[in-house]
């Protein structure tokens, strides 16, 4: 018998990356799992795979910074399979390039804003009636190491990520008389592929990925080994994972924590004495790869 079985559990973002790995690994598990992206057919795709693979899943296009959709998917995890146990509130928009006084940051900010924290808090206002009907429920807020440290260029991302681990406490102490449970997951770096440059390849194309490939890959590499103590690359069953053993009953004393998942990455003091000798050069790498991502991203913004 699987852990979630008899689960009915609502993910976001679950088209891909973290999201698709936590489908899975619930629908493995037993849950009967609402699948949650703007974009359908590679939703379909992974719901038809979990099906084929003996779960249960559907699919719902929705984008969680409009309203009407989020409430429309609860409605479905309602209709199909009977109510909601668990909601992973997954989707973000994982990219925010501007600078504080950059004069167009302010339309990229709310973008994410309304994705990634009021996209959040809605999934929650729908979702509680159903699981205080069922006698209690999990909910899954996922949010980054960002939102306990970041670096520049980051500070709407940090800003929302942290928004949800203080919202994780106070929500789950709110929620905790009805039984429902609120935790944060806070991954660190999450390598989406075995090869990383498909990031690059699905966000700016074909041309970007072949510069990238060039010019970046070298420094990834090595970067790896350097960011964060575990030298192991972390993976979507690494917080597929954590979002199990939460959305189960094993965490039935578990609530208004944030549970990082990141090799140790923010364990690390950032004390430059410490750090390998290839840190400054890696540094200057680093500060040549954000300015090629901010020029790609203005020519991919111009080209509509
Ligand atoms: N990967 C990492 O290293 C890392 C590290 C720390 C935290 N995280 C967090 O982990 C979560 C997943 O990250 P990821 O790297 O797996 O992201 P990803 O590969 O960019 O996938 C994001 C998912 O969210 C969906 N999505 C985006 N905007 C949406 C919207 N408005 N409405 C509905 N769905 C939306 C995307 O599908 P559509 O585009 O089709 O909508 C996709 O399924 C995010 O919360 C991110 O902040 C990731």
């Amino acid at each position: 018998m699987g852990r979630l079985e008899g689960k009915i559990a609502i993910v976001t973002g679950a088209s891909r990356g973290i999201g698709e790995g936590i489908a899975r690994m619930f629908a493995a598990e037993g849950a009967c799992v609402v699948l949650a992206a703007r974009t359908a057919d590679r939703l379909q795709t992974v719901a038809a795979e979990i099906e084929a693979a003996g779960g249960q899943a559907v699919p719902v296009r929705a984008d969680v910074s409009a309203t009407d959709d989020v409430r429309r998917m609860v409605e479905v995890a309602v209709e199909r399979f009977g109510g909601v146990d668990v909601l992973v509130n997954n989707a973000a928009v994982t990219f925010f390039s501007k600078r504080i006084d950059d004069e167009e940051m302010e339309a990229e900010y709310d973008r994410l804003m309304a994705t990634n924290v009021k996209g959040v808090w809605m999934g929650i206002h729908y979702a509680v009636p159903h699981m205080r009907r069922r006698g209690g429920g999990s909910i899954i807020n996922i949010s980054s190491v960002h939102g306990i440290a970041s670096g520049g260029h980051m500070s709407a991302y940090a800003a929302s990520k942290g928004a949800l681990i203080a919202g994780t406490r106070a929500l789950a102490v709110e929620l905790a008389p009805h039984l429902i449970r609120v935790n944060c997951i806070s991954p660190g770096r999450i390598w989406l592929d075995d090869d990383p440059s498909e990031w690059v390849r699905r966000r700016f194309g074909e041309d970007a990925h072949r510069e990238y490939l060039a010019r970046f890959r070298d420094w990834l590499e090595r970067a790896r080994g350097l960011q964060q103590p575990l030298p192991i690359a972390g993976l979507p069953v690494d917080i597929a994972y954590c979002a199990v053993y939460l959305a189960s009953d094993e965490a039935r004393f578990c609530t208004g924590a944030n549970f990082v998942v990141d090799g140790g990455m923010t364990a690390e003091l950032a004390d430059p004495s410490f750090h390998h000798p290839g840190a400054t050069e890696l540094a200057q790498r680093q500060q040549e790869m954000r300015a090629w991502f901010a020029e790609v991203r203005r020519r991919a913004d111009s080209s509509g």
